[in-house]
């Protein structure tokens, strides 16, 4: 019997969908779809999250808008993008070129503007799923649509009759809580599933802030911006684990997971904990070919590990005393 070459251990399912490989490109650091097809071959991987797209074109904050610090890097872009008129009019008709499956993201400020771009991103068949960009504030009451399972729940049933033919992932933000009144990762997985959600991302950056002690001055122009990059790593690692043991596992959701991926080796800790597919993002600032580089090491280890697919090893995390 022949082996299974590379690509066909490397495939994955997707809540249905097949990609060809276990590593995306990540919202908002891949441009809409094809720009990085200069630095890297696209057609390797998985599939590329555009920039998050609102009704209305928006310029986003003032600079700067993203900084290093130690051990990742600080953005508050401010959803800057084209918005859904002109993202249908103009980026739409490249991406059947597209070498790579395109992931559509939506964000917005009120489950209208968000049914709005789910509906645009419907009607255009080469675009196979979308990932809904919940860390935004609701501009109804301020509070964050990610972080109450209640509104999260809401926002998401109320996108799924927009979806009629495109997958609905859910990015939640790296909510911490445990029991107390602090939204948990396992509660908003819970609803996001609950209310119909084909896939899940976990997570959205962590909310953070960086001062330059000569000037006093926040490195940011926001003040705050969200934090990503190698440092966030085990923290969604956690998350990961929690969601996938207590919410995703049961109803067969997929998780893709994405924060602080450098190297082949975060993204297989990440499906050990329960990743179907895994994101990269900060790193291809420091050198586009950082994902094709995780895959070529992913590739290698699945060989390693002496199964046939990428596949059978989602969730294989051994636990102390053998739990599950
Ligand atoms: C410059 C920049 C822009 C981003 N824009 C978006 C965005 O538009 N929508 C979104 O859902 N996430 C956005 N993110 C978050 C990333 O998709 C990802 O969740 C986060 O950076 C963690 O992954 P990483 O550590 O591999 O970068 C952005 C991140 C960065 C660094």
């Amino acid at each position: 019997m022949t082996r299974p070459a590379d690509d066909e251990r490397l495939a994955v399912d997707l809540a249905g969908l097949r990609l060809r490989s276990p590593v995306l490109l990540a919202a908002g650091t891949a441009g809409y779809a094809d720009e990085l097809a200069d630095a890297i071959d696209l057609r390797r991987v998985g599939g590329v999250v555009t920039k998050s797209i609102t009704a209305e074109p928006r310029a986003g904050n003032e600079t700067w808008r993203v900084a290093e610090v130690p051990g990742g890097m600080l953005n508050a872009i401010g959803l800057a993008n084209v918005g859904a008129d002109r993202f249908r009019d103009e980026i739409a008709p490249r991406l059947s070129a597209a070498p790579a499956t395109v992931i559509g993201s939506i964000a917005g400020h009120s489950a209208e503007e968000y049914a709005r771009v789910a509906r645009m991103f419907d009607a255009i068949d080469t675009v196979p799923a979308v990932e809904v960009n919940v860390s935004c504030p609701n501009v109804a009451d301020g509070s964050v649509f990610g972080e109450a399972p209640d509104a999260l729940g809401r926002l998401v049933a109320a996108l799924r009759p927009a979806l009629a033919r495109t997958k609905l992932i859910v990015k939640l933000p790296p909510a911490a809580g445990g029991d107390g009144p602090a939204a948990s990762i396992v509660s908003l997985a819970r609803a996001a599933i609950d209310a119909g959600a084909d896939g899940l991302t976990i997570a959205n950056t962590i909310p953070a802030m960086a001062v330059d002690p000569e000037t006093r001055e926040p490195l940011l122009a926001n003040v705050t911006g969200g934090l990503s990059g190698p440092a966030v790593h085990p923290v969604i690692v956690r998350l990961v684990h929690l969601a996938h043991r207590h919410a995703a596992r049961q109803s067969q959701v997929p998780i893709i997971a994405v924060g602080g991926v450098v190297s082949w080796r975060q993204a297989a800790e990440f499906i050990l904990v329960g990743a179907s597919a895994v994101q990269v993002g900060t790193a291809t600032f420091a050198d586009p070919r950082a994902p094709l580089k995780i895959l070529s090491g992913l590739g290698r280890w699945v060989r390693r590990q002496g199964v046939a697919s990428v596949m059978d090893l989602v969730g294989a995390v051994r636990l102390p005393g053998g739990a599950r």
